[in-house]
C-alpha cells in the first residue's frame, strides 16, 4: 500500500507540474480525485487491507488526497496568476505613447477677416446689424436711388427670383431697413453674404461677402468717413499700409469714392472699398430730414481683403473646401 501511496504521489507531483492551462488542473483532478479517480479508488481498496492496518492506511490515503488536493490548487492559482499578468501586459497603457491628434477645426479665412473687421468697427462704437438674402427690388434697387431704368441696375449682375424678389447684390439695402426703424444717430456694420449672376472665374464668384458700413446723425462730415476708413485700414493691413480715395459713383452716395491700398508684394493699387455720403434721396427714401442729418457709408468686399492680405490668387479656392487649402490659416 505504502509503495502504491509513493507511486500515485509521483505519478500526480510530475502530472501537476507539467500542466500548463486550467483545463488540464481539472483533468488531472479527475483523474486523481474524480469518482473513478486513481486516490478514490485506493479507499475501495482498504476493504482488502487487514483489519490491524486499516487506520494507518486510511490515514496515508488521506494524506496523499488532502496533498494532491493542494499542489492542484496551487497550481491552479499560479496559472490563474500568469493568465491575468498576460491579460493585464496586453491592455496595459504606454503613458509615454504621444496622444491622438483629435483634429482641431480652424476658422475660415474669410470668417477670419469679417471678425477682425467686425471688432474694429465695435471699437469706433458701431454695432451690427442683418438683413435678408432674399430682398425686394425696392430695398435692392429703388430706395437705394437706382431706379428700374437707371444704368447702374445693370452695374451688378442679379439674380431675379419669382414675385419680383432678388438675392441681394450688395448688402446696402440693410441701410434701408435700418433707417426705416431707427431715428438718428444710427452707427451700424452689416455683414453679410450676397450673390451676383457672374461668370465664374479666378476674381468673381455667384457669391461672396460684404460688410457695410454707415452713420447719420446731425453733423457728419466727410473727413470723418476718411478718418475712419484710415484707421480701419490701418489696424487690419498694418500701420505702414499706404492708402488713396479717388474719385468714384454710385447712386446712393454723393460724393462717391472708391479706395485703393498698396499691397506689399503686389505691383500698384489694390481697390478695396467703396463709400461716401449718403445721397439726400436716400435719406429721404427712409423718412430723414437731409437738411437735418447728413451720413456716410461704405461697402467692401470679404473675398477680395482676404485675397490680398493673404496672398490668395483664386477666388474659388475659398469655396472649395479643400482642407489642405484651409489648414495653412
Ligand atoms: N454696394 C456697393 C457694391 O456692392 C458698395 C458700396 C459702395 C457700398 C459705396 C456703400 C457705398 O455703402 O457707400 O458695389
Amino acid at each position: 500500500m505504502q509503495d502504491k501511496i509513493n507511486q500515485i504521489q509521483q505519478t500526480a507531483e510530475h502530472a501537476v507540474d507539467a500542466c500548463t492551462a486550467l483545463e488540464e488542473i481539472e483533468q488531472q483532478r479527475v483523474r486523481f480525485l474524480g469518482k473513478k479517480g486513481e486516490v478514490t479508488l485506493l479507499f475501495q481498496h482498504l476493504k482488502n487491507v487487514p483489519v490491524e492496518e486499516k487506520p494507518q492506511a486510511g490515514v496515508l490515503i488521506n494524506t496523499l488526497k488532502d496533498h494532491i488536493h493542494n499542489i492542484l490548487q496551487l497550481k491552479k492559482e499560479r496559472l490563474e496568476t500568469a493568465q491575468l499578468e498576460k491579460q493585464l501586459l496586453s491592455e496595459s497603457i504606454d503613458v509615454t505613447l504621444p496622444g491622438q491628434n483629435s483634429g482641431f477645426g480652424k476658422i475660415h479665412p474669410l470668417n477670419r477677416t469679417l471678425h477682425e473687421l467686425v471688432d474694429i468697427f465695435h471699437s469706433l462704437g458701431f454695432s451690427i446689424a442683418h438683413g435678408p438674402e432674399i430682398e425686394t427690388e425696392y430695398y435692392n434697387f429703388d430706395a437705394l436711388n437706382i431706379p428700374s431704368y437707371h444704368p447702374a441696375r445693370d452695374m451688378q449682375d442679379t439674380f431675379f427670383l419669382e414675385n419680383g424678389m432678388v438675392l441681394r447684390t450688395h448688402t446696402s439695402p440693410v441701410q434701408i431697413r435700418v433707417m426705416e426703424n431707427k431715428k438718428p444717430p444710427v452707427r451700424i456694420i452689416a455683414p453679410g453674404r450676397v450673390y451676383r449672376n457672374e461668370a465664374i472665374n479666378y476674381k468673381s464668384y455667384c457669391l461672396f461677402h460684404q460688410i457695410e458700413g454707415f452713420y447719420v446723425d446731425s453733423a457728419v462730415s466727410f473727413a470723418e468717413l476718411k478718418g475712419v476708413l484710415a484707421f480701419v485700414i490701418r489696424e487690419f493691413f498694418g500701420k505702414e499700409t499706404q492708402f488713396r480715395i479717388r474719385p468714384s459713383y454710385f447712386p446712393f452716395t454723393e460724393p462717391s469714392l472708391e479706395c485703393d491700398i498698396m499691397v506689399k508684394g503686389k505691383s500698384g493699387w489694390m481697390e478695396i472699398l467703396g463709400a461716401g455720403m449718403i445721397h439726400p434721396q436716400v435719406l429721404k427714401s427712409v423718412g430723414y430730414d437731409p437738411q437735418q442729418v447728413q451720413g456716410y457709408a461704405f461697402g467692401m468686399g470679404i473675398e477680395r481683403i482676404t485675397m490680398l492680405r493673404y496672398g490668395i490668387d483664386d477666388i474659388r479656392l475659398l469655396y472649395d473646401n479643400d482642407l489642405r487649402f484651409l489648414a495653412q490659416f
